[in-house]
């Protein structure tokens, strides 16, 4: 029964990285860090700046963003307050999203679960994959969400890859990979490190109450240690008397 069960899982495993994925293209690791505060707020910086005119990230307030990102509520409201007027305000998208769904066709999504709906992974490599496309209508494509809407924000940084394809046995075209045509303002590492940052603070973002649960989670730990020493002792009284 056993074999049997690992075979099955084995036979789809083929089916799960294809459902995950886009359309075969292989996704690129990245390392998150929650406990990384620096990192968090750079990403959040990222996102205010640079994402927010499109997306909203609605569920999230930016007071609760300061609170547990260690940023105060002055800095938030000098550095992070583009897009709103109050620091209690919910992280709403600047461009209202008829006239987003006008200019290109699809309305941006609501952010704030992307990282949990996709995955880190997909995020990281989607950030990093946009290159130039003719053909398409913002003059950007995308290796791993094909003919995407959204025009690459941060082409500055990055600069403009080129997709090398070639066709194989069958004529079939396959990503080959990228080639820089124009160097951005960044290098490649530290074009990485930004996008790393920005996943970081995606995948805070799909679930805030994570960076509490780890605060609390030491605290039950110690809790549950101390305990032990005294349920240890108490068992030792009882069971005194049934010897
Ligand atoms: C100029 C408007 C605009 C800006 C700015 C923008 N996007 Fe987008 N984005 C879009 C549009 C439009 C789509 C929908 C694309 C589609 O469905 O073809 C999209 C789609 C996405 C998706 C895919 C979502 C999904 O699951 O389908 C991600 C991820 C994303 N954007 C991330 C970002 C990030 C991160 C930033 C900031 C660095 C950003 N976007 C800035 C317009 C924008």
């Amino acid at each position: 029964m056993k074999k049997l069960l690992t075979l099955l899982f084995l036979a789809s495993l083929p089916a799960l990285t294809l459902a995950s994925g886009g359309e075969g293209i292989k996704l690129d690791s990245v390392n998150i860090d929650l406990g990384d505060k620096v990192s968090l707020q750079r990403g959040a910086r990222i996102f205010v700046n640079y994402c927010l005119s499109c997306h909203s990230a609605s569920y999230m307030r930016y007071n609760r963003m300061g609170h547990d990102l260690g940023i105060s509520e002055e800095l938030v409201k000098e550095n992070l307050l583009f897009a709103a007027d109050k620091v209690g305000d919910l992280m709403k998208a600047v461009m209202p999203k008829e006239d987003a769904k006008l200019w290109f066709g699809v309305a941006p999504p609501d952010l704030s679960l992307v990282t949990r709906a996709r995955k880190p992974e997909w995020f990281y490599t989607y950030m990093r994959s946009f290159y130039r496309d003719t053909k398409s209508p913002s003059g950007w494509n995308n290796t791993v969400f094909p003919h995407v809407a959204m025009p690459h924000v941060l082409y500055e940084w990055q600069g403009d890859q080129r997709a090398v394809f070639k066709k194989d046995a069958h004529g079939v075209e396959v990503f080959e990979g990228f080639e820089l045509e124009r160097p951005g303002t960044m290098s490649k590492e530290k074009y990485d490190e930004a996008m790393r940052d920005l996943t970081n603070f995606m995948v805070y973002l799909g679930e805030p109450a994570k960076l509490v649960r780890y605060r609390i989670g030491i605290y039950v730990l110690i809790f549950l240690a101390v305990f032990l020493v005294f349920a240890y002792l108490l068992k030792k009284e009882y069971w005194k008397d049934v010897h």
